[in-house]
């Protein structure tokens, strides 16, 4: 029999130890905020997640232990059906969440002082695994056009060309963090633009770190490529990171994994991850579950993202002028440009919090770009975003009619 799921019920995550619905008093001053910010679902998990988690949990020893042979299969299985990607089983290494892989990627392929690409408005994660390596950030900042993202590939190729100086000719650029999808501004790349950065990445020696955690996500027309996809020779140069914990709301299980073709990358990677830091018992159970037995989940869930962003949009196009909302092809995430209320970043964080009462992803965070966007997670029921975009409404008609100051 079909399971039919209710995305439309509200499942309490107060007091749940919820970093989203628990921390928004510490974080954003007020235990009066519809939370739409960190980038988990309100949603339960699929049902056979929840049983596969409580099978494991009944046998009451939980000491040291290594993810079954049966999971490596899965995931062979999945990524040579979803995205036509035959891996081999000894490429898949464990990882305690994606951060937590980049942080040892960064470690593990760099020296102080190396500079790693980013391109910003991104997931701001990404600018703490650079720095807290004591590598620097190069910027490479995408392209916006008033409506659409892009990659600025020849701004990227301008960087090779000149910060190449110190020590003479060696190359000071390590490696690329990509975001594909991209978060906060909901691009899938096409397999032309990944081609594109392929070749530049290539060409310059440069190791392309790419984050695909979203790449089931897809709310607009399109697919998603593995970037390690698009040839032998990229697919040596790249290391992907991967995990069920956004498709299926499983980040609080920690367990993630990355492919890594490379033999050489693959040992050091694993040298570089500190002690047992590579999933969890019940991580290893939910990730196998949701990817053996999740498909259904996944089609019934992205329909309903579909219509949360078209009832979203909707609403804004209606009934809030001034705001622009930039239409995600992939991830629950959306990017909206608030710079026509001509405020300052101070004073539109002021004003999303005090006056809207939300909590959602200051733009300003991720990075060059992104002053003057908020970013909303729509994984919640219907009548949460209603609400929310209610109190947007009458936030932004208020500014308007009563031109009162911003700042509380
Ligand atoms: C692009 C991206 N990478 C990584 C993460 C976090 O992954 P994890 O919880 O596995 O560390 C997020 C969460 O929002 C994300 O958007």
């Amino acid at each position: 029999m079909k399971v039919l799921y209710n995305f439309d019920a509200v499942t309490d995550r107060k007091n749940t130890n919820s970093m989203k619905w628990d921390k928004s008093n510490k974080l954003f001053g007020s235990d009066d905020l519809i939370n739409m910010w960190v980038a988990d679902m309100d949603f339960p998990c699929p049902e056979l997640v929840v049983k596969a988690v409580k099978e494991r949990a009944e046998y009451p020893v939980y000491g040291y232990s290594f993810p079954p042979e049966s999971l490596y299969d899965v995931i062979v299985e999945r990524l040579d059906r979803v995205y036509g990607w035959k891996i081999k089983k000894e490429w898949i290494v464990f990882t305690a969440g994606v951060v937590n892989g980049l942080y040892s990627a960064v470690g593990a392929f760099t020296n102080p002082g190396d500079e790693v690409v980013v391109q910003p408005p991104v997931y701001y994660p990404f600018f703490n695994a650079v720095k807290d390596n004591g590598c620097q950030i190069l910027y490479n900042p995408l392209a916006f056009d008033g409506q659409r993202y892009a990659m600025d590939l020849d701004n990227l190729e301008e960087l090779f060309k000149t910060v190449t100086t110190f020590p003479a000719r060696v190359p000071r650029i390590k490696m690329l963090i990509l975001c594909s999808p991209h978060n906060p501004v909901g691009r899938v790349w096409s397999k032309e633009e990944l081609a594109a950065l392929g070749e530049i990445c290539l060409k310059n020696n440069c190791m392309l770190i790419s984050d695909e955690i979203h790449s089931e996500l897809l709310v607009g027309d399109v697919q998603h490529t593995v970037t390690a996809t698009i040839s032998p020779e990229l697919e040596q140069q790249t290391i992907t990171f991967l995990s069920a914990s956004k498709t299926f709301n499983l980040a609080g299980l920690a367990t993630s994994f990355a492919v890594i073709p490379n033999d050489y990358w693959r040992g050091e990677f694993i040298k570089s991850r500190a002690g047992h830091n590579s999933g969890n018992l019940f991580g290893f159970a939910a990730l196998e579950a949701a990817f053996r037995h999740g498909d259904e989940y996944l089609r019934q869930l992205l329909v309903y993202l579909k219509d949360n962003i078209k009832f979203f949009t909707g609403y804004i196009e209606s009934n809030i002028s001034g705001l622009k909302v930039i239409k995600p092809e992939g991830t629950y995430l959306v990017w909206v440009d608030m710079r026509k209320l001509d405020m300052n970043a101070l004073e539109l964080q002021n004003f999303i919090r005090c006056k809207a009462r939300l909590a959602l992803d200051d733009g300003y965070a991720f990075g060059p770009g992104g002053e003057g966007f908020q970013r909303f997670n729509l994984a919640c029921p219907r009548i949460v975003l209603r609400a929310a975009l209610e109190r947007l409404e009458q936030a932004v008609a208020a500014i308007k009619v009563t031109n009162i100051p911003l700042n509380p």
